[in-house]
């Protein structure tokens, strides 16, 4: 029997594909290898986000070069993704080896793709547009407690830095009946946490006559049984007030939110078109904590988007410290080709960011270690994700407000990942808590 291994980079839209990507290859009567070393098929499900995430790729894939020369010549490696996506056949003409690709509107081509390989035809295809969403395809869950579960796919807001709109296509949501049964087959299978997944899950319906909309799906996902919902991605200008109030009033949904605020200056804003303020957004979250008490929140933020000066980011800089982010995805600018900030003048010198990127992660510990000091001598209920990649002796798992909390594996061999267990919260570091299991 032959098998597949499959690399995954980007984000969690390509984790959830990746899944199904797996879902696919098994379905057709392969398993999985444990290394790339080891398998028939290598699969690269790819991201290009930003300039790190493309050499990434090239990397790694010049150095898979070395298996297929050293003696198995049979080996297909596929790259999928927004790589894929954007790149096509030329893919094939920068990096020879590689016989299959395919974008992220035909993961389900995948199988027929490696067939047509084998046989010495063309594996590439790349299509403009999506016919499925990832969730109605077969799935292997890298957790069975876990699920991803689309409920829109694409974007439509093309903020001027990104090339995502480029790679995922036009915004399109997922019926809600669809979202509904799949939850409900996710929640019958063992599921007990959901993240519903979008590039900005709170525009969805937008394309479906206007409703239902995003507050809808998290009512409606909360009366299948499942314990905990979670989403991404938010956007600002979207987050309504009925989103807010069913966030509050189903104690399924997390107090936890990730909205990424990308940065604190009205200019840079502008020119990144956010369509918010810096002052509509502060009102936003004070809404927010005002409705879920111990909301946490976390951002992404952008440094050294071109333009940006001294005052520009002392504005974001003072933003994080008025919201205090449980944690940040901080990134430097990186220019993608065919938007349009690639082409705006006022680069800013890479030290310049990288000293500006410094001086935020700064003001993010601080404003974590204080989160995690809040929950002191508290009881939090945790989901159990396994055992702590440093520690073997400890488990790990999340709060509902999405905190890591490690608590001693010895006397607790019941406790499973995917479990839920009352903890006593005994010490607070900036980026994770101690405990012990309340008896
Ligand atoms: N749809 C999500 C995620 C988009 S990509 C959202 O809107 O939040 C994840 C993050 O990558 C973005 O939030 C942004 O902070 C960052 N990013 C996107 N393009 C980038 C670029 N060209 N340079 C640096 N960071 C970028
Ligand atoms: Fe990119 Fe903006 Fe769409 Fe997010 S909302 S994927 S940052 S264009
Ligand atoms: Fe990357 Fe594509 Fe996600 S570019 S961030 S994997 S949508």
């Amino acid at each position: 029997m032959s098998t597949y291994f499959v690399r995954t980079f980007g984000c969690q839209m390509n984790k959830h594909d990746s899944e199904r990507i797996a879902g696919l290859l098994e379905a057709d009567g392969m398993t999985a290898a444990r290394s790339p070393e080891e398998a028939d098929v290598i699969v690269f499900n790819t991201c290009c986000v930003r300039e790190n995430a493309d050499e990434r790729l090239y990397g790694q894939v010049a150095s898979l070069k070395a298996i297929k020369t050293g003696g198995r010549p049979e080996v297909l490696i596929a790259v999928g993704g927004c790589i894929g996506q954007r790149d096509g056949a030329l893919l094939q003409k920068q990096l020879p080896h590689v016989d299959v690709v395919f974008g992220t509107h035909n993961i389900e081509a995948l199988p027929e793709l490696l067939e047509a390989a084998r046989q010495g035809r063309s594996g590439v295809q790349i299509l403009d547009e999506g016919h499925t969403f990832a969730s109605d395809l077969p799935s292997r869950r890298e957790h069975s407690w876990h699920a991803w579960l689309s409920i829109t796919v694409g974007c439509d807001n093309f903020c001027t830095y990104c090339i995502v709109p480029y790679v995922r296509g036009r915004e399109r949501s997922r019926p809600i009946e669809d979202v509904v049964a799949e939850a409900q087959a996710l929640v019958d299978d063992g599921v007990v946490e959901i993240t519903l997944l979008g590039q900005n899950v709170n525009s969805y319906g937008r394309d479906l006559y206007g409703a239902p909309r995003f507050a809808d799906v998290l009512r409606a996902v909360a009366t299948t049984g499942v314990q905990r919902i979670r989403f991404a991605t938010s956007h600002p200008k979207d987050l309504s007030d009925d989103t807010i109030r069913a966030m509050a009033e189903t104690p399924e949904v997390c107090n936890y939110l990730h909205l990424p605020v990308q940065s604190g200056s009205n200019r840079t804003l502008a020119a990144m078109n956010r369509v918010y303020t810096r002052e509509h957004y502060l009102d936003l979250v004070s809404r927010l904590r005002t409705a879920i008490p111990g909301l946490a929140l976390s951002t992404d933020v952008i440094v050294g988007f071109p333009g940006e000066t001294e005052e520009d980011f002392e504005d974001t800089l003072d933003l994080f410290k008025q919201v205090g982010y449980h944690q940040s995805f901080t990134f430097i600018y990186s220019p993608r080709e065919g938007t349009p900030a690639a082409s705006l003048p006022g680069a800013v010198p890479r030290a310049i960011s990288q000293e500006r990127f410094d001086r935020l992660i700064e003001v993010v510990q601080s404003s974590a270690a204080a989160g995690h000091r809040d929950l002191l001598g508290t009881t939090q209920r945790i989901l159990i994700t396994g055992h702590s990649k440093r520690d073997s002796s400890m488990l790990t798992g999340r709060t509902e407000s999405n905190k890591v909390v490690h608590i001693p594996a010895t006397g607790t061999s019941d406790v499973e990942p995917g479990k839920f267990l009352d903890v006593h919260i005994q010490e607070a570091q900036t980026w994770f808590l101690l405990g012990y299991p309340v008896s």
